[in-house]
């Protein structure tokens, strides 16, 4: 089905440097849809020179972003966020045909990554800093914020419009440029965005963009990860790569957010409310067909309820409505390709080798295209299977039983990993317990859904460091500068 949007020239093919829709170094990457394989579009694959553009073209302009007054900021990031809701079917279209997701969710991401956007123009004008009692007669004291300089934001596929808001919209309000490389299977939603960013008047400059392939990704990143004009990295992804960029960064030791794998629990104790709690791991698990950071990777339910829990999950999710993007009926769309399905069929094969048993789904469904999966419950899942131990990705819920807390408490904490967490239970005791034993930067007490622009988002442990959303998103691209001035009396 041919993609049409309202806006023809939202679909970009090109890099955005230095104000300037760039064409690249004449090899390209095909971007495609996933449910088909077939060409959207082709964009630049992009490398060191590239790479080495918009890093130039993004320290130039930083003097004068920096000085532009936190309310014009602000002004042209608001019209940002207008651009971006006037062009939700747009967007929303383009999420769904690069990234799979139901149109519907399409159009809720871009409302998402909206609200973020919209959070960031008005914080830009509290970056206040502090007068300090000074301890000395003479003397004023002060702690200003600054914007850290020039920021290079490594942006994931699953979230094509939120995650790459919810790093550029804290940076361009702190008064930092951007050096961005979006994902090399969603770039073309990036590109509108930076499109919009400019039309929102975003000077030149400011947002630079650079696309390239999975290959040629380290060559662009690397330029950055080097060159010490760059002072700050995001990235949300794979803790092997954050790890990567963590080292390669030390040299000139940059500032770091780091958003990287989950793999979270989903408690369900005996006092829960088990309706809700079936509620809460549906929107928790399934959302974007179970390709999200904070997805619940491993579902413990307490013995008393463990049945009942089971049967009513199992049948929510075989009446899950699994299909191309573009049906409107559709709830679970294609995963975004060939290697995030065998990584599925990798760990539902070995749950079941290893004794766990399939309540749905369990297969491929070939009938509708080469990527898409069946939406599965597993009951009988232990410590030992490759899906308690690595993230899914995909919509898997597998159940293990549970009878104490501490037994529950222990099993949830024992992954390298720390980013969501969700429990539901009534007593409100035991909930500030569990809330509190939970090692994890997010928790979800009954409830399942969790993100806002207004929250901090961001994990402990291998899942990363630093925050995006709240005020404590805008923090992670700011420094403060104490300054003390003597001689007063
Ligand atoms: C993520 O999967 O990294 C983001 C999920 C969210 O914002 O809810």
């Amino acid at each position: 089905m041919p993609l049409t949007l309202t806006r023809a020239d939202l679909l970009r093919s090109a890099n955005f440097i230095a104000g300037q829709w760039t064409p690249g170094p004449g090899a390209l990457l095909a971007v495609t849809d996933p449910a088909t394989g077939a060409t959207i579009t082709e964009v630049p694959d992009s490398g060191t020179a590239e790479a080495l553009a918009a890093l130039d073209a993004a320290h130039a302009a930083f003097p004068a972003w920096k000085k532009v007054p936190a309310k014009q900021r602000a002004q042209i990031i608001k019209r940002w966020n207008d651009l971006v809701l006037a062009h939700q079917d747009d967007l929303g279209k383009l999420i769904s045909r690069e990234q799979g997701k139901p149109l519907a969710e399409g159009r809720g991401e871009v409302a998402y990554a909206a609200s973020y956007i919209a959070w960031f123009a008005e914080e830009a004008t509290r970056m206040n800093g502090e007068v300090i009692p000074a301890p000395v007669p003479g003397r004023r004291m002060f702690a200003l914020k600054e914007p850290v300089g020039v920021v290079a934001a490594i942006t994931p596929w699953n979230f094509p419009a939120a995650m790459i808001a919810r790093k550029i919209a804290p940076a361009l309000a702190a008064g930092c440029t951007v050096v961005c490389k979006p994902a090399e299977d969603t770039p073309l939603t990036s590109l509108a965005l930076v499109l919009l960013a400019h039309e929102a008047g975003v000077p030149d400059g400011v947002l630079n963009i650079v696309t390239a392939s999975r290959e040629k990704t380290p060559e662009v990143v690397d330029v950055w990860l080097d060159d010490a004009r760059v002072r700050k990295i995001t990235f949300t992804g794979s803790t092997p790569v954050g790890k990567h960029l963590a080292r390669r960064s030390a040299d000139t030791l940059k500032k770091l957010s780091l958003e990287l794998g989950g793999n979270a629990p989903f408690i369900v104790f005996e006092d829960a409310d088990v309706d809700a709690a079936v509620d809460g791991l549906m929107s928790a698990k399934f959302r974007n067909g179970g390709q999200t950071c904070v997805c619940p990777n491993r579902v413990f339910v307490h013995e008393r309820i463990h049945d009942v829990f089971a049967s009513k999950l199992a049948a929510r999710v075989a009446a899950l409505k699994v299909g191309p993007a573009s049906d409107p009926a559709s709830q679970i769309g294609p995963m975004i390709n060939d290697r995030a399905v065998q990584k599925i069929e990798r760990h539902v094969q070995d749950a079941v080798a290893r004794g766990a048993r399939v309540l749905t789904g369990g297969e491929r469904l070939p009938q509708l295209g080469p990527t898409y999966y069946a939406p599965t419950v597993l009951v009988g899942a232990d410590a030992s299977m490759a899906c308690a131990c690595e993230e899914t990705f995909g919509p898997v819920a597998p159940l293990t039983r549970f009878t104490t807390e501490a037994e529950v408490i222990a099993a949830a904490n024992d992954t390298p990993f720390g980013l969501a967490a969700y429990f539901y239970s009534n007593d409100v005791r035991r909930i500030w317990r569990v809330a509190d034993a939970l090692e994890t930067g997010i928790v979800g007490i009954n409830e399942g859904v969790i993100a806002a622009e207004a929250a901090p988002f961001g994990g402990v442990k291998e899942s990363g460091y630093g925050r995006e959303g709240s005020t404590h998103g805008l923090d992670d691209y700011l420094h403060t500068k104490y300054l003390c001035q003597g001689q007063l009396d």
